[in-house]
């Protein structure tokens, strides 16, 4: 499963990419507005920093503005994936930017009709967000279930599930088990994946036991 960091946060980014844990990066514009920064400076940044795929999130809603701003997205670096929402408009932008090969990440997917469309019109991505479907007291990685499951009765469909709004390790955890392809992980939950008390205390006491014996392995 690929690890995507969910932020537009570049140190944090550059922290994460230096570990050799990072496939990729998403944004949306709620995070670039919390960045203060640029836009079009931000993503190239973020573009020169990864190797993986970038998401840059279009503004527009309707299909004229929404394809101009997906090209001039998909310009600024070749690893730019333009994420369009999963709307009639972004379905039809999808499906022109994908067909001149670009990658394209359909977000704000709720339900698997919903992620059946974005396969249809040649996603890269599909982005079902678990985290809010909890919120509203829905099961998010029942979504996750189901749509790996239609996907995987059509070997031709090469759109892949990278699970969304993740709130804790559980949902990775979960999203692995199930077999989706990525998971886009807030960096403070990318923290909270590493950690483990019994390791704390286990690297303690071997430290501790280490002291004891006088010896280094480095002169
Ligand atoms: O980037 C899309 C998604 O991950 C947003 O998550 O926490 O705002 O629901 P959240």
């Amino acid at each position: 499963m690929k690890f995507f960091v969910d932020t537009a946060d570049t140190e944090e980014i550059r922290e994460l990419a230096d570990t050799g844990l990072l496939d990729g990066v998403t944004t949306n514009p709620s995070l670039i507005a919390k960045s203060g920064r640029d836009f079009f400076e931000v993503i190239k940044e973020i573009c020169d920093l990864v190797e993986g795929p970038v998401s840059a999130e279009v503004a527009a809603t309707d299909y004229e503005t929404m394809i101009e701003e997906g090209k001039r997205l998909a310009g600024i670096a070749e690893n730019v994936a333009v994420k369009v929402p999963l709307t009639m408009a972004g379905l039809k932008t999808c499906s022109q930017l994908s067909k001149a090969g670009t990658q394209v990440n359909v977000t704000l997917c709720f339900s698997a009709a919903q992620a059946i469309l974005a396969a249809k019109a040649g996603a890269t991505y599909v982005s079902p967000f678990v985290g809010r479907l909890d919120d509203i007291g829905q099961d998010g990685m029942n979504l996750i279930s189901d749509i790996v499951q239609i996907y995987g009765n059509y070997t031709s469909l090469q759109t892949e599930v990278l699970v969304a709004s993740i709130r804790n390790p559980i949902h990775i955890v979960n999203s692995a088990l199930m077999g989706a392809d990525v998971c886009t992980v807030p960096p403070q939950v990318l923290k909270q994946l590493v950690s483990h008390p019994l390791t704390d205390k286990g690297l303690a006491a071997f430290l501790a036991d280490w002291e004891k014996t006088g010896q280094k392995i480095l002169d």
